[in-house]
């Protein structure tokens, strides 16, 4: 099991037998243990503005949409922070549609400033601001922000292509050189793609995984891709009746194996198992848990404002509050035996091994 290589990768995709995919997750959740112990952190979600000038063929918020536009004030953002800070949650992140304006920019660093200052610089920061320039990151890493997530959605540029609108804004190769650009910029760095996108093979996936490896990443979060009825792929999946029961099950066990052969190949890396998986199955999120990952990103978004973010249909958690949102989780790691670092970043452990690795 240590040195795998592509085609047992591709093998263990593959698997039908229910009794050796269990054993996939098993054999994920020990080196889980091994590498980060029985806990799973938090990272408070304060999904801030669904505006976005990006217009991805499968996501909810995409600019056609018409859809009702929000933002938050920066009082309500800290406020929002505080309660995380209060709760003990060490870390949060900041999560908005992409916009690249300098309002925007100063807007955000000035989030982070105060954030930082409300908590005594205790609580962590994770971006997820879409791409940005080199300015721009190294402003806000500057503030105060020290992770930033940045999904490749897909490793596969054809693919790529076929899911988003390719003009001057938004190509594969500025994708791949915004992560690179990340790192430079000295972020721990997530990257992460949607799993049983139309078209896409168990080989695209692998090579996901190898993708995941060969940029060096610290952090993954990825999940399954959920129709949203109203966009282009959304009614692509609809219209050739490609969204039956079935088929979102495949895409939910894919994304366990997923972060199974994740954990199972970068060992050290941290692993989300994000909201979309409890889309699909109400245990998703303690499942993902029981197949490597190590995060969770409870929802602490402005309660009037979830509705509105939705980036596919069926989210849950939207008429939820945080304090709902904190007791379901906890329960939810409980119910698995794990724990809760309370009051801890949790940084990546694969961070710390690359900048060793590197000076
Ligand atoms: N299904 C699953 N994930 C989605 N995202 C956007 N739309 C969808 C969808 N329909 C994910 C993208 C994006 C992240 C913020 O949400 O991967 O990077």
């Amino acid at each position: 099991m240590e040195n795998l290589v592509k085609k047992d990768l591709l093998d263990f995709m593959n698997l039908k037998d229910k009794n050796e995919i269990d054993k996939l997750y098993n054999r994920a959740y020990n080196i889980k243990l091994h590498t980060i112990g029985k806990n799973v952190y938090y990272r408070g979600l304060i999904e801030i503005s669904n505006i976005c000038y990006k217009d991805c063929f499968y996501c909810g918020i995409r600019k056609s949409n018409k859809i009702h536009r929000f933002d938050t004030s920066l009082e309500e953002i800290v406020s929002r922070a505080e309660w995380a800070y209060k709760n003990n949650y060490g870390s949060i992140t900041l999560q908005a549609g992409e916009s690249t304006n300098e309002k925007f920019i100063e807007f955000i660093e000035k989030a982070i400033l105060k954030i930082k200052e409300m908590s005594n610089g205790e609580l962590g920061i994770t971006l997820s601001l879409g791409e940005q320039s080199k300015e721009t990151y190294e402003r806000w890493r500057k503030a105060g922000a020290h992770r930033y997530l940045l999904r490749i959605e897909t490793s596969n540029k054809e693919l790529y292509e076929k899911i988003h609108p390719i003009d001057k804004n938004h190509s594969f190769e500025t994708r791949v050189k915004k992560i690179e650009l990340l790192k430079q910029c000295n972020y721990q760095v997530g990257t992460g793609v949607m799993i049983g996108l139309p078209f896409q093979t168990n080989e695209d996936l692998v090579n996901d995984i190898l993708f995941f490896k060969q940029m060096d990443i610290d952090m993954i979060g990825m999940g399954p891709y959920i129709v949203s009825e109203n966009t282009p792929l959304g009614k692509y999946v609809l219209e050739n009746n490609k969204n039956t029961e079935e088929d979102k099950y495949i895409r939910y066990e894919k994304s366990l194996k997923m972060i199974a052969l994740t954990r199972i190949y970068l060992k050290d890396v941290n692993i989300a198992a994000t909201t979309a998986l409890q889309a699909l199955n109400a245990t998703g999120r303690e499942e993902g848990i029981m197949a490597g990952a190590n995060i969770l990103m409870p929802i602490i978004t402005t309660e009037e404002n979830r509705k509105d973010y939705q980036l596919y249909d069926g989210k849950p958690c939207i008429s939820d509050t945080s304090d709902e949102c904190k007791r379901c989780l906890s329960n939810r790691v409980s119910s698995v035996g794990e724990k809760i670092g309370y009051g801890e970043w949790g940084d990546s452990p694969h961070f710390k091994n690359r900048l060793l690795k590197n000076n």
